[in-house]
């Protein structure tokens, strides 16, 4: 039985209560959806990757001083974070079109965009997270048009991180999708990025075959999706070849 607290539970994670005051630990589950939970599975492993590759990247942001609310990794599907107000909004930045944007405009999927092209999403169920512009954004008061300046900054420092790193290895980072949140540290308050950063919230095309190695697979029923999800921790060195039984968990030695 757990016995911890539960803060929150989404669709793919649970926050429950810290060890300290302004912690959290953030759990992965191994549930898919999509169509704003039309569609459910649970995908053995995904949880378990998720975890480590977003461990790999928070990391590495708050190395280059981007602001994150990663701390550290407890255990397979556990992460420590600091406790933030989440802002209702979900950050997308995309470099090449697919998903939502072409079916909006009627481009064809792959297009390569002009420039790099921030949107923002409301983050509420009952309304399927429409897309808002700037003015709904401070209007209504989700973010001050100070914190939006910030949201983006960061926004764009994500996404240049972000396609370098898997340009190195071989993927290109189609599209991806932030949730930033304010930590408060006495007085002051800062904007940082939260949630995750995996293959659940990006889009990732192999750059030679254009195979995707994202959520994707699971949205398009194509399958492979933990196989690609491993493939993705592979290539950025996070799980050597001898660690695939990671993602099923122990197997008998007969
Ligand atoms: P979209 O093309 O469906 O608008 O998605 C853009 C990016 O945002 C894509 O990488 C997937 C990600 N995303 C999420 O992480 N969660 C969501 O709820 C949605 C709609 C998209």
């Amino acid at each position: 039985m757990n016995r911890r607290r539960r803060i929150y539970e989404g669709k793919a994670k649970i926050l429950y209560e810290g060890p300290e005051p302004g912690t959290l630990v953030q759990h992965f589950k191994d549930d898919a959806t999509a169509g704003n939970g039309a569609k459910h599975e649970i995908i053995d492993g995904k949880g378990v990757l998720n975890n480590r590759i977003s461990e790999f990247i928070f990391d590495k942001l708050n190395g280059l001083n981007i602001p994150t609310h990663f701390m550290r990794r407890l255990n397979m599907r556990e992460q420590l974070i600091r406790e933030v107000e989440i802002i209702p909004l979900e950050v997308v930045v995309r470099n090449v079109a697919a998903g939502s944007l072409c079916k909006r405009l009627g481009l064809e999927s792959g297009t390569p965009l002009p420039r790099s092209i921030i949107e923002f999403y409301y983050k509420d169920d009952k309304l399927n997270d429409p897309l808002v512009a700037e003015e709904h954004i401070t209007a209504f008061g989700w973010a001050s048009p100070q914190e939006l300046d910030d949201i983006m900054s960061l926004a764009i420092r994500v996404n240049d991180f972000l396609s370098g790193l898997f340009m190195g290895v071989g993927i290109q980072l189609i599209d991806f999708k932030i949730e930033c949140g304010r930590l408060f540290e006495g007085d002051m308050m800062r904007i940082v990025v939260a949630d995750e950063i995996s293959p659940d919230s990006c889009r990732l095309w192999d750059i030679k075959t254009r195979n995707k190695l994202d959520k994707d697979r699971f949205r398009e029923d194509m399958g492979g999706l933990v196989d690609a999800y491993r493939e993705v921790a592979q290539r950025l060195g996070i799980l050597v070849e001898s660690e695939n039984a990671l993602a099923t968990g122990p197997r008998l030695v007969k």
